[in-house]
């Protein structure tokens, strides 16, 4: 659970630090199953330093990792911002190479589609040396409305060279932070990185808004049946391919994950007829949900 500070800071400025979470011994952890992942990633084709390394941590040889959303030190989190039908829908560790342009509402198309990520390091990260950025209070629609007409944040500016040459001339918050901590953050916030070098280890769990209204579930009707796919992966051959599977299948019995799968089965029915409204996309894949003409 937030303190009433901390959940006054994440609904102000979109983002909350919260400081040694973990305990060295479940930094321990955490280590250790990073480095299978990422040795049987590898097996498959080497990391060079060239391409991110992506690893679904869902499965039985993950199985600290693979509960992490059932921890109440995150659902409890997400419960308390966004009630008991919040869900979860990944929990995944990276091996990143170089700096994150600026995105946002990561998952959804618009922001509509909101939840709260948990991002944590296996390493301690610097303003200049990988820790996250955000532009504070930008998980708010209309300053992100804003936003996204200034170069280098809206999706218009993705393919462009600015993209990658002005990260750092953005105003932002860095949220250094060290393996013990965890960073929560909303999806909808504009983050990047910048000088992470070439195998900046970083973990997530993340948790969806269960949609109410009619704009959030005609946004969320298309999202949850990507998280109940059981496609590779796609960018990287892996190992884990068939790992969402088994999490889907949910052989341990948790309730809880089941829980989750059934809200992402549920979402996943709605009609746009229930919705009434419709997604239009721009030129640059930004979607806005209209009424049905
Ligand atoms: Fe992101």
């Amino acid at each position: 659970m937030l303190t009433p500070e901390q959940k006054n800071h994440f609904d102000t400025f979109g983002f909350v630090i919260l400081r040694d979470l973990f305990s060295p011994n479940e930094v321990k952890t955490i280590r250790a199953e990073f480095d299978g992942a990422a040795e049987r990633a590898s097996e498959f084709e080497p990391f060079d330093g060239t391409k991110m390394h992506y690893f679904r941590m869902m499965g039985p040889e993950t199985p600290f990792y693979t509960t992490l959303p059932e921890d109440p030190r995150f659902y409890g989190v997400a419960e308390q911002l966004y009630g008991e039908k919040t869900f979860a829908f990944e929990s995944n560790a990276y091996r990143y190479v170089g700096n994150t342009k600026w995105h946002y509402n990561d998952g959804s198309s618009n922001y509509h589609g909101y939840g709260i990520k948990f991002q944590f390091g296996l390493q301690p990260v610097t303003t200049n040396t990988g820790a996250l950025r955000f532009i504070p209070g930008s998980h708010k629609p209309a300053f992100q409305d804003r936003l996204v007409q200034v170069s280098p944040l809206g999706r218009r500016y993705y393919d462009t060279q600015q993209a990658w040459d002005d990260i750092d001339k953005v105003p932002c918050y860095p949220a250094e932070y060290g393996p013990r901590d965890v960073v929560a953050f909303d999806l909808r916030i504009f983050h990047a990185t910048w000088g992470g070098g070439i195998d900046r280890q970083m973990s997530c769990v993340s948790f969806f808004h269960y949609p109410e209204t009619p704009e959030e579930k005609e946004t969320m009707r298309h999202i949850a049946p990507t998280y109940l796919k059981v496609n590779p992966v796609g960018k990287v051959p892996n190992w884990n391919d068939g790992i969402r599977e088994q999490w889907i299948a949910n052989v341990e019995g948790s309730a809880k994950r089941q829980q989750w799968i059934d809200s992402m089965k549920e979402v996943s029915l709605i009609t746009q007829s229930e919705t009434g409204m419709q997604l239009i996309a721009d030129d640059y894949g930004m979607t806005k949900v209209t009424l049905v003409d």
